[in-house]
């Protein structure tokens, strides 16, 4: 079948894809855009995180059918033609990224959370926010320094 959606801005035509076809897949093996990880394809790292019409989601959880006709945001489309946006920024800045394979969903999952958030979160906003995304390298920590660091936060 064919999906047309509109990913990063920018309509997107896929054919030939099988049913059981995940919106993962399509983005990274026939859109060309390796961002979104596929660690565990089970919906349980949240390192294939996208925006759905403005929700994060598993992509590894999305058919491609469902997602015909809608807007995708993966973490390449948050940067602009001005470089690196600042959670992407802060996340190189405080030493975030390790092997770096949960590091687009935990990006695109703060990137909500602070689009969300009134005010700055607190620690435990942002341990909630993040609990679905796995990290087995950076002990969390320097993610939290990142996500403090976006926010603003003068402790960040
Ligand atoms: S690859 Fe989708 S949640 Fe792990
Ligand atoms: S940096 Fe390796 S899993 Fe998080």
């Amino acid at each position: 079948m064919r999906v047309t959606v509109t990913v990063n801005g920018e309509e997107r035509i896929a054919d030939d894809v099988w049913e059981g076809e995940s919106l993962l897949y399509v983005l990274r093996e026939r859109l060309g855009l390796p961002g979104a990880k596929n660690a565990c394809e089970q919906g349980e790292c949240g390192s294939c995180t996208v925006y759905l019409d403005g929700v994060p989601v598993c992509a590894c959880l999305v058919a491609a059918g469902q997602a015909e006709s809608r807007t995708v945001v993966t973490v390449e489309g948050l940067a602009s033609d001005e470089g690196l946006h600042p959670v992407q920024q802060a996340f190189v800045e405080c030493g975030a990224v390790q092997c770096g394979f949960c590091t687009p969903g935990l990006i695109v999952q703060t990137h909500a959370l602070l689009a969300a958030s009134e005010g700055v979160p607190s620690d435990l906003e942002i341990r909630e926010a993040l609990a679905g995304n796995l990290c087995r390298c950076t002990g969390y920590e320097k993610i939290l320094d990142a996500v403090r660091q976006a926010a603003g936060r003068a402790d960040g």
